[in-house]
């Protein structure tokens, strides 16, 4: 049968040749210990971001922030690491990659001790993609939910679509790591080593084809830059996280507001509802829902221009751009609204009406910072005595 030359080294027997190799030190410690923890990291950040539960927020931030730690070291460690840690060992010009292929094509099977110019290539796109996946996710954090070091410059409309990239850059990591598994197991295959196993112990069999100046690691330099890029990133994050998020609510309820309009339910912040739904409120109050909750001329005045100066239209959070569209059934109601609808879709109708919420419209009961007005998903914890 003839054998396309492209598969031959399927075929071919070079057992004999590598068993007379002793393996060498190729993948330093930084590499190995750099490459498990990501893993974790990534999985960890892959796992709560699909789910996508609110409730595993705080992980996936915990894991974007290990996994941002990791790039730079990833980064630092290709200046500084031992020989095949270096960048300056990463051939993954067009040139090189084009010649590696024309190899694997022609049935050649040079091993390479370093990454190979596709593998190479992969690893610097890996590192990109997570670059941009915690940018764009830092972004998405700032604008849609006003947290994190860029919630005082991001704008609801800007978070919504570095969301949008960063949901499109996760399912292209995902992919990338398919194809990089798959390339460890096609190379794995044609040069008949385990390279994964090469991951974990840092040897492989020697000697190299490619003659690479040594380096040897040097982690003091390394620990060096990392503390310095620490001590920038660190305080510099803690500063512009502290610093008010753009058009989050700030100012102290009106304390009549609070009194008349907290009376009966749960005093929503002004900065739920537009302008036009509080007009249309405080222009009935005599026939409030079926209840009687009208007020003196001057209170009503008073409550009216509160509500007019802090509604929605004035505030750029999430909860102030979720109920900006009411259902025209029932165009006073928040929690008749599209967007509320929306948002609690996964809570089932019989937890709301249990004694320990007291209904739609008992925000607080649920939501920790409801009186702010922030609505941050860290803060919402649905009573225990209603889930039963
Ligand atoms: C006498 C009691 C009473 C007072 C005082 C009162 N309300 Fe209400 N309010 C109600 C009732 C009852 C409902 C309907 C609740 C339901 O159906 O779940 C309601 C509903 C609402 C809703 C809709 C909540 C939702 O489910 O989306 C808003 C907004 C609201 N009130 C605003 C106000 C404002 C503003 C004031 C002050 C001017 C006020 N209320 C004072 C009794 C009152
Ligand atoms: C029974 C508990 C409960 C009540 C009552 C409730 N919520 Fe929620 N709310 C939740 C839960 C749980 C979520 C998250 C749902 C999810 O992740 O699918 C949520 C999500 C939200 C969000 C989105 C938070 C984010 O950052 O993603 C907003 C805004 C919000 N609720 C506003 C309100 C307002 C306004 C009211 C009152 C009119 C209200 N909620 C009443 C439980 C409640």
């Amino acid at each position: 049968m003839a054998r396309s030359p492209a598969l031959a080294f399927l075929f071919e027997d070079n057992s004999a040749r590598l068993a007379a190799v002793p393996p060498v030190p190729v993948w330093d410690l930084g590499v190995r210990v750099f490459h498990g923890l990501l893993i974790l990291a990534v999985s960890v950040c892959a796992a709560t971001g699909f789910i996508a539960s609110r409730d595993w927020l705080g992980l996936h931030l915990l894991g974007g922030e290990i996994v941002i730690g990791l790039v730079v070291f990833r980064l630092v460690w290709g200046q500084s690491g031992s020989t095949y840690a270096r960048f300056s060992t990463f051939h993954a010009s067009w040139a090189a990659i084009s010649a590696h292929v024309h190899e694997i094509a022609r049935g050649e099977r040079r091993p390479h001790l370093g990454h190979n110019p596709v593998g190479a290539a992969m690893v610097l796109a890996l590192l990109v993609f997570l670059a941009g996946l915690v940018g764009t996710g830092v972004w998405a954090l700032g604008g849609v939910l006003k947290q994190g070091p860029l919630a005082f410059l991001a704008s609801y409309t800007s978070g919504l679509t570095a969301r949008s990239i960063h949901n499109l850059l996760a399912i292209g990591i995902l992919a990338l790591v398919g194809l990089h598994l798959a390339g460890v197991a096609f190379e794995s295959l044609r040069v008949r080593q385990n390279l994964t196993r090469s991951m974990i112990t840092g040897r492989k069999p020697g000697p190299d084809d490619e003659a690479e100046p040594r380096h040897s690691a040097r982690p003091l330099r390394a620990l060096l830059a990392m503390a310095l890029v620490a001590g920038l990133v660190v305080p510099g994050t803690v500063a512009l996280s502290a610093r008010p998020g753009l058009g989050v609510p700030a100012g102290a309820t009106d304390p009549a507001y609070a009194r008349e309009c907290g009376a009966c339910h749960f005093a929503y912040p002004a900065s739920l509802a537009t302008q036009a739904v509080w007009h249309s409120l405080m222009n009935g109050l005599d026939a409030h829902f079926g209840e009687n909750a009208s007020l003196d001329a001057a209170q009503t005045a008073s409550i009216a221009s509160y509500l007019d100066l802090n509604a929605a239209e004035h505030f750029d959070t999430l909860a102030s751009h979720s109920f900006r569209l009411m259902n025209p059934g029932d165009p006073m109601r928040l929690t008749a609204s599209p967007g509320w609808t929306r948002l609690h879709r996964s809570i089932a109708e019989s937890v709301f009406t249990t004694r320990a919420v007291g209904g739609k419209g008992a925000c607080n009961a649920c939501h920790q910072d409801g009186a702010t007005g922030r609505f941050d998903p860290q803060r919402i914890s649905i009573p225990k005595e209603a889930l039963n």
